[in-house]
């Protein structure tokens, strides 16, 4: 291969070598270049624009047992909780006023009648007292295509499941070998989101045991062939009650992971220059700034963390979260003046769609 660095970051459809090889880079000036290359592109897209989604983490009850995750079922040390309806409502309430645009809901995945109208009615409660101006994301895990529609028309317009990575053998790898975690029914679900209408976000995890520089190449290569229109994506991180710690002497350094986790967010803006990115929660819990490092590689989202404080120290996925007691991007003028320090501007009041999700549906021309 005979193009520079400076050549391949002119590209914006990236072959897996490429790809291979932009993600090889070292440490230093050739990963600056990187990840200025993916400040660019979003300078030249999306813009130098921010959006928010309010996360609300509204139950930690979960039904599988993903071997990386420190919610999974089987974990005796977890304290289960859901959050009431009217603590729901507050955080949404605080997100509206703020002008936020858009929430987030997350939670460990159940799958029974009584959790899916749970939900609607919360979507629709939202809604009525938000006057419908908040956006609302789902991140519930795989269910059935009914539910996903009922999801939809109560008013739930944007969905995320992360594929967690695209290498089959590793998805068998960091998850129990049963019905309930198989990786052709994560695929087939985001194929379910899609036909019900969804704007479609997906994601990897970056750094888990064993997994390869080829494998996030493919990984960026799948979201390109799924046309995935948000992506979310970051860091594997150590937690000390999951299974997968057993390997955590494999783990690449976790600056290392980081490092990565950025480039893996620049190269996808290069070659999907039009999705929603966002600065990961495990990008700040691997570095203070992550958050800012992440949008100056090319990310667009933020995700200020709305749950009530008590409960977020059970929503553990991974170890050292941050932002336990308070989210610093609560206080308006903190965050406003974060995000003003790196030139970038918040996007208040608008629901900040994926805009490639409104090419492809013809919402807007281009
Ligand atoms: N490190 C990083 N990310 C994790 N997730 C779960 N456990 C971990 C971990 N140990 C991510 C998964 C999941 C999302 C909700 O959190 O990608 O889809």
């Amino acid at each position: 291969m005979s193009e520079s660095i400076d050549e391949l970051l002119l590209k914006s459809n990236h072959k897996k070598e490429e790809l291979i090889r932009l993600l090889s880079v070292e440490p230093g000036p050739e990963t600056e270049k990187v990840l200025q290359a993916g400040l660019r592109v979003k300078a030249e897209h999306p813009g130098r624009i921010v959006y928010l989604r309010g996360l609300i983490e509204l139950s930690n009850r979960c039904a599988r047992n993903c071997y990386y995750c420190g919610i999974r079922a089987a974990n005796p040390m977890v304290e289960r909780y859901t959050l009431s309806d009217e603590e729901v409502y507050q955080a949404a309430d605080f997100a509206w006023k703020e002008g936020f645009g858009s929430l987030v809901i997350q939670a460990g995945e159940l799958k029974n009648k009584t959790f899916t109208h749970h939900i609607a009615r919360l979507l629709k409660g939202i809604h009525q007292r938000t006057h419908n101006e908040l956006t609302i994301t789902l991140s519930l895990g795989e269910q059935s295509a009914e539910t996903y529609r009922l999801w939809r028309e109560a008013g739930a317009e944007r969905y995320l499941l992360r594929i967690e990575t695209t290498n089959r053998q590793l998805f068998e790898h960091i998850h129990p070998h049963n019905k309930a975690h198989n990786f052709d029914a994560r695929m087939h679900a985001l194929t379910l989101l899609r036909q019900e209408g969804y704007q479609v976000g997906t994601g990897v995890m970056i750094g888990l045991p064993g997994q390869t520089l080829a494998d996030l190449a493919d990984d960026l290569l799948f979201f390109k062939t799924q046309d995935i229109d948000m992506v979310g994506m970051g860091p594997y991180i150590e937690h000390p009650d999951i299974p997968l710690s057993a390997e955590d002497a494999l783990l690449w350094p976790s600056q290392e992971r980081f490092r990565i986790g950025l480039l893996m967010i620049a190269l996808l803006r290069l070659n999907m220059p039009w999705i929603n990115i966002a600065a990961s929660t495990a990008l700040e819990t691997l570095d203070p700034l992550g958050r800012q490092k992440g949008i100056l590689a090319g990310a667009n989202v933020v995700m200020p963390n709305l749950t009530p404080v008590p409960n977020r120290k059970k929503y553990l996925l991974y170890d050292n979260k941050p932002n336990l007691d308070k989210d610093p991007a609560l206080s308006t003028t903190s965050l406003n003046q974060v995000i003003q320090e790196i030139g970038e501007t918040i996007s208040y009041h608008i629901a900040g769609s994926s805009m490639h999700y409104l090419r492809r549906t013809g919402q807007i021309e281009g």
